[in-house]
């Protein structure tokens, strides 16, 4: 059974790889805890309690509320992407289920010290969360059995600048640090998710013929990421960057082509800041921190999702 923690700045593609984690056999997701990204904190906090109440483990999962802002920077949410709610607009009711009275950093904390190798952490929000988890008891690096997580982009132009995914972007003091760490990671960039997890309009129409609760869900929560994705790109689909890296975590086979590599972030302002530099030709010499995925089995991470969402 993998043991997992969930990081998230719940917007759509967020709460489908929560459901994906929820709805799995082989996982029990021990807790999730909100990061600032997406959208406004507190519409982030109701997003996952929402999702997990749709999962139907409202009364086992717990949600706890992180850090509201990154380390040092200021940023931008993006509801022109994911819509005001980060739902795709759905405007869902407000969830029965409550946020718990522990803030995410001592839940971490406690949880990875209280399961010491036991815990996998995936993260798909900044890492501003896991970062200061890491500096409020450094011990925790070494129990925290690996992080997998969605962010940065590796020779593949960025989704927030020219040089950044969105994540590593928002918070890239916090990126530091995990990279770092000494943890083990997994990186999945945004490379993975524009190669190998994006749905096309015959997937969408496959999911909308399924006609269940859950594929009504995905489309809703993911509508307003088609829309956008359609007026920045001219694609018709739906990105999937969450749900792939969850998927992932779920499977590992699903990453065909894994390297360790030493990687690095720009955490300064400017137009760099938040771009990730994987070091392909060791010129840094340097250990490797990252295992980065370079390619991934779309037919795979689609029968992985497509299976929850035909699901109950
Ligand atoms: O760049 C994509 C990532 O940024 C996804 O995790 C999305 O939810 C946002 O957090
Ligand atoms: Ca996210």
């Amino acid at each position: 059974m993998l043991h997992l923690i969930i990081d998230t700045d719940t917007a759509g593609d967020d709460a489908a790889a929560l459901l994906l984690a929820l709805k799995s056999q082989d996982v029990k997701v021990d807790a999730v805890t909100v990061n600032c990204g997406n959208v406004s904190f507190d519409q982030e906090v109701e997003n996952a309690l929402y999702t997990v109440e749709f999962a139907g483990k409202g009364n086992q999962v717990p949600v706890y509320a992180g850090c509201r802002t990154p380390i040092l920077k200021n940023w931008t949410t993006v509801e022109e992407v994911h819509g005001k709610d980060g739902m795709g607009n759905a405007n869902f009711p407000k969830a029965s289920k409550a946020v718990e009275n522990v803030h995410a950093i001592d839940a971490i904390v406690g949880m990875i010290n209280d399961n010491p190798g036991e815990m996998t952490i995936v993260e798909l929000a900044p890492m501003t969360n896991l970062a200061l988890a890491i500096r409020k008891d450094p011990s925790i690096v070494k129990k925290i059995k690996h992080i997998y997580f969605m962010g940065g982009t590796h020779n593949y132009p960025g989704n927030v600048t020219p040089s950044a995914e969105f994540n590593t972007w928002v918070d890239p003091d916090a990126a530091s640090i995990v990279l770092g760490s000494g943890i083990p990671l997994t990186m999945v960039g945004w490379d993975i998710t524009m190669k190998y997890g994006l749905l096309g309009k015959d997937d969408i129409d496959q999911i909308r013929l399924m006609g269940t609760a859950n594929s009504k869900f995905f489309l809703q929560i993911s509508s307003a990421e088609k829309a956008y994705l359609q007026k920045s790109t001219g694609l018709e689909g739906i990105t999937c960057p969450d749900s792939i890296t969850m998927a992932i975590a779920i499977d590992g086979s699903i990453a065909t082509r894994t390297i360790p590599r030493y990687v690095m972030v720009d955490n300064r302002d400017g137009p760099f800041r938040g771009a990730i530099s994987v070091d392909d030709y060791n010129i840094m010499l340097k250990d490797a921190n990252v295992n980065v995925v370079y390619e991934a089995d779309t037919a795979k991470f689609k029968k992985l999702l497509f299976d929850t969402l035909n699901g109950s």
